[in-house]
């Protein structure tokens, strides 16, 4: 992973915004690099916990904590739908089944895991996350950083129009 120099100068500048304790710094500086390699690379997971003077674990348990955080490339939209118990409750499976069908995204590649699952063309990408907290909307489902409560499933059409 090459971290170039304008993300690098990005970097240093938001460290400075936390100068009591530079862990309060990874979570932005993780954001930065999704933000530009678009997923979070193994290898970044290291360079940001050296950068920190932090161990890698403690910059891993970060990435795994936050369903916003991927490390695996998305698709041009990526898509997430919240599966825990009360979206789960008001369909948020069959949300995810119907978004994959208007969406060409092969459903049953990798089960119902938390990996990311593409369309062929890479416009579209999806995943079940936890708790979007906004548990009495569900289902709930988020594309790209826009944010949708009680999605019903006659609408994925249109939503997925929304996103070329
Ligand atoms: S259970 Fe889906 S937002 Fe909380």
């Amino acid at each position: 992973m090459e971290i170039p120099a304008e993300l690098e100068a990005r970097i240093d500048e938001e460290i400075t915004h936390y100068p009591v304790s530079k862990r309060s710094a990874a979570l932005p500086l993780l954001h930065l690099i999704q933000e530009h390699f678009g997923y979070i690379q193994d290898d970044a997971i290291g360079w940001i916990a050296r950068k920190l003077g932090l161990e890698p674990i403690n910059v891993l348990e970060l990435v795994t904590f936050y369903p916003m955080l991927r490390r695996e490339p998305a698709g041009k939209h990526h898509i997430r739908v919240c599966r825990t118990l009360s979206c789960a409750m008001a369909g948020s499976y069959e949300l995810l089944d119907t978004f994959c069908k208007h969406a060409r995204i092969d459903r049953h590649h990798n089960g119902h895991g938390t990996h990311i699952l593409k369309s062929e063309d890479g416009k579209y990408s999806i995943e079940f996350v936890e708790c979007l907290a906004s548990c009495g909307f569900g289902p709930v489902c988020m594309i790209n950083d826009d944010f949708y409560e009680a999605v019903a499933q006659d609408e994925v059409p249109q939503l997925l129009e929304k996103y070329q």
